[in-house]
């Protein structure tokens, strides 16, 4: 193992801290630095500021081994050898595009602390193009650096997995020094038998967005084959299972329901359609725009199935939600479909109650004015509908006799497709589910 680099991790939100504690956990000395105080000393105290399964035991333990630290002092960096940039690239406030300004600040603020020969590694989601508008940057203002771009594909819910044992590893490099330094750094995933890819840089920068684009178009896909079955009587389900033995097609992400959200697949694909127009190439990702409206369309068709078994008006009504983050296994609730959809009928007068295993303190910092319950069966009471949004484990290990004894009238919407409906009908329930006819 290669264990006589230094690395630096340049935030430390879910992807930065993340990565710092794998790379911790791989040997190596690994400073992670981030602008919020109170982060930095949560992850120093070897405490996670959200919720990852597996990653929070990882960080304590490779706290304690003393190869990992958490800082706000960007010249901490000077002594490393490679540094990650992992900070957040949100979809700007004033349009499709994604906010570089982290990432740039990230650069500026390392750049007078790195050493000779020092490799910066963005893995950052970017536009194409950002990688060598940076390594521009750094000529002027810190020609002894050089740098390389490095996507990261991992899921939230599977981090760790996702970082130690990914399904491969892609580096955009100008140079054959610095794929060796990717390669040392590596070494142990590389050794597990992990596919290498060398790109160049927009090569790099593309593959992330591209991976990102053709998953958001899988799930609109079988979104869309739910609306056409929903209109012919077919059932999405089905459908998705039969086609999915096809292993051109294949059976994941074809699981229909109120479709995707979270930090990335949303805000991804609205990037890549307005860095592909900046380009002159707009019309190639045009269709883009229908896996985003397909995407959003399903949350409004949650809706009015609710309308259609409740009424128009439903200021009169309890409706409990199951799920407030965007995937189960995670406390995110960035561009949560599920939350949405409570948001929604919430304006609309219902008298919403919203239960999640973890996202409730996070969705409560967004919507005050929501009411949330810790206690499922407590949510559920009295209610004239259940939604179910965020696919959790318990949920479908709910006993629909024992809770059919608490609710007001027996009806259940199926946004994820996830439940059993024969468990739920013999229970004397009216269930409804996106994409299958009742
Ligand atoms: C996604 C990608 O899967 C990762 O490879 C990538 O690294 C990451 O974005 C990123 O860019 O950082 P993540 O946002 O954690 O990962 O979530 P996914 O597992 O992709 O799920 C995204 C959304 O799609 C969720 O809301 C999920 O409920 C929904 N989904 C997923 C469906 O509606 N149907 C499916 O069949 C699968």
């Amino acid at each position: 193992m290669s264990t006589n680099l230094t690395l630096s991790v340049i935030g430390c939100g879910y992807l930065g801290a993340t990565h710092a504690a794998c790379m911790s956990s791989l040997g190596f000395n690994v400073i992670g630095v981030d602008t919020d105080p109170e982060k930095v000393e949560m992850l120093s105290r070897g405490e996670l500021p959200f919720y990852e399964p597996g990653l929070d035991t990882l960080l304590a333990q490779e706290i304690k081994t003393g190869r990992l630290n958490f800082t706000t002092d960007f010249s901490a960096v000077a002594g490393a050898d490679v540094h990650f940039v992992c900070v957040g690239t949100p979809q700007s406030k004033d349009g499709l595009a994604a906010d570089l300004t982290y990432v740039k600040s990230a650069v500026a603020e390392i750049a007078p602390f790195l050493k000779e020969g020092a490799l910066v590694v963005g893995k950052s989601t970017v536009p194409v193009g950002t990688a060598q508008a940076l390594l521009e940057l750094l000529v002027k203002i810190a020609p002894q650096a050089d740098l390389a771009w490095n996507p990261e594909f991992l899921r939230e819910g599977f981090a760790v997995e996702d970082t130690l044992t990914p399904n491969r590893l892609v580096v955009g490099v100008a140079n054959d020094r610095a794929e060796q330094i990717l390669k040392d750094v590596y070494q142990p995933i590389i050794d597990l038998g992990t596919p290498w890819i060398r790109a160049d840089l927009p090569t790099a920068e593309l593959v992330k967005v591209a991976a990102n684009s053709f998953l958001a178009t899988k799930i609109s896909f079988i979104n869309a084959m739910a609306e056409v079955c929903e209109a012919a009587g077919g059932d999405v389900t089905i459908l998705a299972k039969a086609i999915g033995y096809d292993p051109r097609i294949g059976n994941r992400f074809l699981q229909a329901g109120i479709g995707f959200g979270g930090g990335c697949l949303p805000k991804d694909i609205r990037a890549f359609m307005a860095r592909a127009e900046e380009l002159g190439a707009k019309q190639a990702l045009e269709f883009l725009r229908e896996i985003d409206a397909i995407n959003l369309r399903a949350r409004q068709r949650v809706i009015d199935v609710v309308r259609n078994d409740l009424s128009e008006d439903l200021t009169q009504y309890k409706i409990a939600v199951l799920g407030a983050t965007f995937k189960p296994d995670s406390d995110d609730v960035r561009d949560s479909p599920a939350l949405d959809i409570a948001v929604q009928l919430h304006a609309a007068g219902a008298h919403v109650v919203i239960h999640d295993p973890k996202g409730i303190e996070p969705a409560r910092k967004r919507f005050p004015n929501l009411t949330f319950g810790h206690d499922v069966l407590e949510c559920i009471k009295g209610s004239d509908l259940i939604l179910h949004l965020t696919e959790w484990k318990e949920y479908r290990e709910l006993d629909p006799k024992i809770i059919g004894d608490l609710v007001k009238s027996k009806i259940i919407i199926d946004g994820r497709n996830a439940l059993d409906r024969e468990l739920w009908r013999n229970a004397g329930w009216k269930f409804h589910a996106l994409g299958r006819t009742d």
